[in-house]
């Protein structure tokens, strides 16, 4: 008996053979597409309640159908729904089961529609509620970076340039640096969702259908306010989801970078934050280790979303139009990777609420590495020195200083104006570290008003994004 042909496969007519199973394994994307039952059904709805308006059901065959897909639903939500591997895929898996519980009107379900348009919306749905989730979560590590930066706005610390030290910095200027980051992520995201969201429901296969369907009324039940231009389009562009998996990419990079530093400034050499022993791990082997393994997963989880990025841009980069089977190929990198950003967001704004940081460590760092050389270059170039020539002789205050194994500001007065009668009293003033950040004055700067200033416009839009 042909397997196909009774009436299980719905595509099984123009078949005289049985699937192998093997193909049947081999071909089924109901491991990641179970994911999208919800929007299938949605979806199902929001395409049966327009062919009732159209005329082409009944309002009766629509609202049977809408009460079968509830039932559905509810059967995957209390997991008694069976999903069997015959039926391949979310789509058919359901569509059989509500036939199952309607009878035949369920047949009427896929009229003027296709797998390709189906897949498509059900997909585009999940990807805009997946960038919804992280920009919440970006919201949440803003709001733990906002909270840090606000206790941290007078502790200094080294401020690094090829991981050397540089200049001193507020924490909360190097915080508030991750905010912009995050930022820009979640901004990102709002462009990508408002590209996502174009419903390509009544594309059906490829090229449009002859029954008189209303694909603004579909797009506007799933409350997607923007309607396809173009059916091959429709069902045959995944840009979207790339674009979702590059905000994706983005994200990884900005927790990745400041894992990194999370790493660094944990390490006892540095000493600079405690972390949080919920955010930590031990050795087995050696007693004294608490590791930042949180930190360093990040780092890594963010090679294998760079990979699903990667991994959809190749399975798109040549296929003809419109629908192939490759791109059943989607779902499994983007659902993987919205697992690792999401879970990745959460274990991070935990983390950073928690870590203590240690000023003293952070202070006794920055007598280590002449990072007030360029206050006194500056300093020289204020009383009329040209900049290149404050730069030497500075250079050889540095160069000496570092011989006696002590700061700038260790040197005494005759020694200091040894290297230029311009040196007056005041240069200590000026080889302070905190005047060093204090004066820094510009726009965007480490001085405490332009802090202050990134701090109020950062809960300004966190209140903002907050009633969005
Ligand atoms: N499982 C398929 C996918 O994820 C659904 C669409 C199948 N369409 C088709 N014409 N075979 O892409």
């Amino acid at each position: 008996m042909n397997k196909n042909k009774d009436n299980c496969k719905l595509w099984g007519g123009r078949f005289d053979n049985a699937t192998s199973s093997l193909v049947e394994e081999f071909t089924q994307s109901l491991d990641y597409d179970r994911y999208l039952y919800l929007h299938d059904i949605a979806g199902s709805m929001a395409h049966a309640r327009m062919l009732a308006r159209q005329g082409v059901l009944t309002p009766e065959e629509s609202r049977e159908i809408v009460d079968g897909l509830k039932q559905v639903q509810k059967e995957i939500q209390d997991g008694e729904f069976s999903w069997r591997v015959v039926l391949e895929d979310v789509h058919m898996n359901i569509e059989n089961r509500l036939t199952e519980i309607v009878g035949s009107v369920g047949q009427k379900l896929h009229t003027g529609r296709s797998r390709n348009d189906q897949v498509a919306l059900d997909f585009r749905m999940f990807v805009v509620e997946s960038l919804a989730l992280w920009q919440k979560e970006i919201r949440n590590i803003i709001e733990s970076l906002v909270i840090q930066a606000k206790t941290n706005q007078k502790t200094i610390l080294p401020g690094y340039t090829h991981l050397q030290p540089a200049q001193p910095v507020s924490l909360a200027h190097h915080l508030l640096a991750y905010v912009q980051m995050f930022k820009r992520d979640f901004e990102r995201a709002s462009e990508a969702i408002k590209r996502t969201r174009v419903s390509p429901l009544g594309a059906a296969a490829l090229a449009g259908t002859t029954y008189p369907l209303d694909p603004e009324m579909a797009a506007e039940e799933i409350g997607f306010e923007n309607v396809f231009e173009n059916s091959m389009d429709a069902v045959s562009d995944r840009d979207f989801a790339l674009e979702a998996l590059f905000v994706c990419s983005m994200i990884m990079v900005h927790l990745s970078r400041m894992c990194e530093e999370i790493i660094i400034w944990s390490n006892p050499a540095f000493g600079f934050i405690k972390l949080p022993e919920a955010y930590a791990t031990g050795s087995s082997i050696m007693p004294q280790k608490k590791n930042p393994d949180v930190a360093e997963l990040i780092r890594g989880k963010t090679g294998s979303v760079f990979g699903r990025l990667i991994s959809l841009l190749t399975t798109m980069k040549a296929l003809p139009l419109a629908y192939n089977r490759d791109m059943q190929e989607d779902k499994g990198p983007f659902i993987d990777a919205h697992r690792t950003v999401v879970n990745s967001l959460k274990v991070m704004s935990g983390m950073i609420r928690e870590i203590s940081f240690d000023a003293e460590a952070m202070g006794s760092a920055l007598k280590k590495g002449y990072l007030n050389a360029t206050e006194m270059a500056d300093y020289l170039t204020s009383k009329g020195v040209p900049f290149r020539q404050a730069h030497n002789i500075t250079g050889r205050a540095v160069a000496y200083a570092e011989k006696k194994g002590v700061g700038l500001e260790d040197l005494d007065f005759e020694e200091l104006r040894g290297f230029s009668d311009k040196v007056s009293e005041d240069i200590f003033l000026i080889l302070d570290y905190n005047q060093a950040v204090r004066r820094r004055k510009t726009q965007g700067g480490t001085g405490p008003e332009s802090v202050a200033k990134q701090i109020e416009k950062a809960v300004v839009w966190l209140n903002e994004t907050e009633s969005r």
